[in-house]
């Protein structure tokens, strides 16, 4: 695999301007449709679960979907918040599954462009949301643009979702490149989506890895390979959350031992 060219390097804050992270996992990806909407409800319904406050947000600024994927039409959203008609707590919505989602509007081109002021401001909200959870999950867009790298700021974990195509695993290596360059997330780890089976997600983990120390010194282990699974289609045509619909689904089973591993090692 060639290594990835230098990302186009707009200026973010600094680290230590960076405040308290303890509970927030970002979840992203290079490439698009790798599944990080689909794996980051999961995620935030396996630890609704097992007991923990959680809280979605919906990061991917330009093409929310999270409200699409779970059939849920809140009173407010990250548009709302951005356009000054409510606080991020206030957008905070109770999903069924017992955890509360911050929704982003799809097709509101202008969150993807917002000024780094506004971002800077949402951020400090996040932080102090954050405190009200267990655990938060930040689902982010596809690529590197600055909106995606801001965010991934805000992690402890990022967690980068790969498939086993080729483009996925060399725009998941992208990412890593530049997450690790401008240390943005202390620690990244990989995520295998869609695979038949342990077997072949290891081959891909173990793909990004080489490249990973090969060229960037660096080696993130691998936070867990999820089977592809058609129940998770399944739940999405019907907007509902696998864990709901299809709880002890392989796709299902596959995330919560994800979460399980995530929170006995953070
Ligand atoms: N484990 C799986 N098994 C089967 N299908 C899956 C699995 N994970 C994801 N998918 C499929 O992949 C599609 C894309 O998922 P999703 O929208 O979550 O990706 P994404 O990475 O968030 O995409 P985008 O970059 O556009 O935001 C889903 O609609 C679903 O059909
Ligand atoms: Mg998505």
């Amino acid at each position: 695999m060639k290594p990835a060219p230098a990302p186009s390097a707009a200026a973010l804050p600094t680290a230590a301007a960076v405040p308290h992270k303890r509970n927030i996992i970002a979840v992203a990806s290079g490439k698009g449709g790798v599944g990080k909407t689909w794996f980051s409800i999961t995620l935030a319904h396996a630890m609704a679960k097992s007991g923990k406050k959680a809280l979605l947000f919906d990061g991917d600024l330009g093409l929310a979907n999270v409200d699409v994927q779970l059939g849920v039409t809140p009173d407010h959203d990250l548009a709302s918040v951005i356009s000054g008609d409510a606080t991020l707590a206030q957008a905070a919505t109770r999903y069924d599954g017992g955890f509360d989602i911050i929704a982003g509007r799809s097709g509101s081109g202008g969150l993807a462009t917002l000024p780094a002021s506004r971002l800077l401001t949402l951020r400090t909200e996040l932080h102090l949301l954050a405190q009200r959870y267990d655990w938060v999950v930040l689902d982010l867009g596809a690529g590197i643009e600055r909106t995606v790298r801001l965010l991934t700021q805000q992690s402890r974990a990022c967690l980068v979702v790969t498939t086993d195509e080729p483009t996925a695993i060399t725009d998941a290596y992208a990412y890593i490149k530049v997450t690790a360059l401008e240390k943005l997330a202390d620690g990244i780890q990989i995520v295998v989506n869609m695979v038949g089976n342990q077997r072949d997600g290891e081959r891909v983990y173990s793909t990004l890895l080489k490249a990973c120390r090969e060229f960037l010194k660096i080696e993130p282990p691998l936070a867990g390979i999820i089977r592809r699974d058609d129940h998770v289609k399944d739940s999405i045509r019907r907007q509902v959350s696998l864990l709901t619909r299809h709880p002890g689904s392989e796709a299902a089973q596959d995330v919560e031992t994800i979460f399980h591993r995530l929170d006995d090692a953070l």
